[in-house]
């Protein structure tokens, strides 16, 4: 078996929703600080519903083929929706990754999850702050 899906070759090759939304409404950066590999999430919300995404992501193939995947999974989601988000659910989009590769998925989410961290701390919107575990979970992450 090839070490990467297709699927992951093709988000890899033509991701998608690559770039930057000025005046965003929300903003996440995260880094791996193990690897470097960085990635930013953009953020356009209306009504509480995600109107559009995108990202910039400095990494691996696997970091690019996970933000254009998840960037896909929650454009016109509820914000709701977007919060539950995980890893898991990413890589399974992408028929897996290798699990030396996992830890780029994480990155993904964790991007996700800053950006909408960013929306509701700038709306003074309540949230509960367990639900933005801070690198705990991430075993590539050396910053916790
Ligand atoms: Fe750094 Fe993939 S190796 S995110």
């Amino acid at each position: 078996m090839a070490l990467y899906s297709e699927k992951v070759m093709d988000h890899f090759r033509n991701p998608r929703n690559v770039g930057v939304i000025e005046n965003a409404d929300g903003v996440g950066e995260v880094g791996n600080a193990k690897c470097g590999d960085i990635m930013k999430i953009y953020l356009k919300i209306e009504d509480d519903v995600i109107r559009d995404v995108k990202f910039e992501t400095f990494g691996c193939g696997s970091a690019i083929a996970s933000s254009s995947m998840a960037t896909e999974m929650i454009k016109g989601k509820p914000v709701a929706d977007a919060m539950q988000l995980t890893n898991k659910a990413v890589a399974e989009a992408l028929d897996g990754l290798p699990a030396h590769k996992l830890h780029c998925s994480v990155l993904a989410e964790e991007a996700i999850k800053a950006a909408l961290k960013d929306y509701y701390d700038r709306n003074g919107i309540a949230y509960d702050a367990s639900q933005f575990p801070d690198c705990a979970h991430c075993d590539g992450c050396v910053c916790g």
